[in-house]
């Protein structure tokens, strides 16, 4: 074996480059739904990653400590025997979250965070906040406790270009929150521009998650000879140049950046539909999906760091211990897989991977 010597981590290659070893990574941004859906996709998670912030966007939301502890006894039940894993809750934030719900949630010790979403912003974010101002109360007692507040960075004005959302949000609601909060610890979740990317850059207290569908594809991919639902996700596709700046941040090794794959199930008939649903689902193959974005940037020894070390330490949570392994192998992306009474497919469902967990 030999160890990889640039940096002093655990990850190791074989002598041909045929496996790779890294401490088992964590999902910093996950939605695992509810029911019979949480029952189905679960399994996909937990072979991967340890532990996963869950995002609250249930039908109706995680908005207090006690929807938290009841989501959470739900995801515990439905572990698979005999496997490990640590479902780290969120509160989804409300024009009526009180500053002593945040206390609540931040005493019992399994709610990591809090999570913003702009009333209508995407899917389940009807009950989301109407104006960012509303919750200076709540954001007090976050930066005081030190709890992130993580954030879908989009306005919603329908007069705003679908694709510039990110870029006003920043300079609409984000810059003068960091104003009002400048110690405020926040994850802008999910970054797909490199407006974002320079935000994360020059502030302190501030990181980012990055998905593999924003760091694999630009928009062009929504559009290849016909429309293509499943690479819809909200914040959508951005251009070429966006998708570039996210890359470069992700291999950088600059520890602001992590992994976050917001894989967001839906069934194959909500995607494939007039009115399709937003999101992509990517917990089947998350690790895969990025070691060949990590692979293609010429970057693997990257790789262990921003799955494995940088969320936990911007957490402030100890980093796993144990190990996965990927092999060198092609192997064809599953077209789908069984959900529920439907089918989820993959993201780049039908295309060649080059590395593969074991
Ligand atoms: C997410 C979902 O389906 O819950 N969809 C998505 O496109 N990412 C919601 C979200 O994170 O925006
Ligand atoms: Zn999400």
């Amino acid at each position: 074996m030999l160890q990889c010597r640039t940096l002093s981590l655990s990850l190791s290659y074989d002598d041909k480059m045929q496996k790779l070893t890294l401490i088992r990574p964590d999902d910093w941004h996950l939605h695992l739904r509810d029911g019979e859906a949480l029952q189905a996709v679960l399994p996909h998670t937990v072979r991967q990653f340890a532990r996963a912030i869950v995002m609250p966007n249930l039908k109706p939301p995680v908005r207090d400590l006690a929807d938290a502890a009841a989501y959470r006894d739900r995801i515990l039940a439905a572990i698979p025997a005999g496997k490990q894993f640590k479902p780290l809750m969120t509160l989804y934030l409300t024009d009526q979250t009180s500053p002593e719900d945040v206390l609540a949630a931040q005493a019992s010790g399994f709610v990591q965070a809090v999570k913003y979403y702009p009333a209508g912003a995407t899917t389940n974010a009807e009950f989301g906040v109407t104006d960012i101002r509303n919750c200076d109360p709540v954001f007090e007692v976050m930066q005081r406790l030190e709890m992130p507040l993580l954030l879908h960075g989009e306005v919603t004005d329908k007069a705003v270009d679908i694709f510039d959302r990110e870029k006003v949000f920043i300079e609409q609601q984000l810059m003068p929150l960091r104003q009002r909060f400048p110690q405020l610890k926040v994850v802008m979740e999910h970054i797909t521009t490199a407006d974002a990317v320079e935000f994360v850059l020059v502030h302190d207290h501030i990181a980012a998650t990055i998905t593999p569908q924003h760091l694999l594809y630009n928009r062009n991919s929504l559009f290849n000879r016909g429309i293509r639902p499943h690479f819809y996700c909200l914040p959508i596709l951005k251009r070429e140049r966006h998708r570039q700046a996210l890359l470069q941040a992700a291999t950088s090794g600059n520890p602001k950046f992590f992994l976050g794959t917001d894989s967001a199930p839906h069934s194959r008939d909500r995607k494939e539909n007039a009115c399709g649903c937003a999101g992509c689902f990517s917990a089947l193959h998350a690790i895969e999906l990025y070691a060949e974005v990590f692979e293609n940037a010429n970057a693997l020894d990257k790789l262990e760091a921003f799955a494995s070390f940088y969320g936990p330490d911007f957490y402030q949570l100890p980093r796993n211990t144990e190990q996965i392994t990927l092999i060198k192998t092609s192997w064809r992306i599953p077209d789908e897989v069984p959900f529920v009474d439907s089918q989820l497919v993959p993201l780049g469902a039908g295309s060649e991977l080059m590395w593969q967990m074991a």
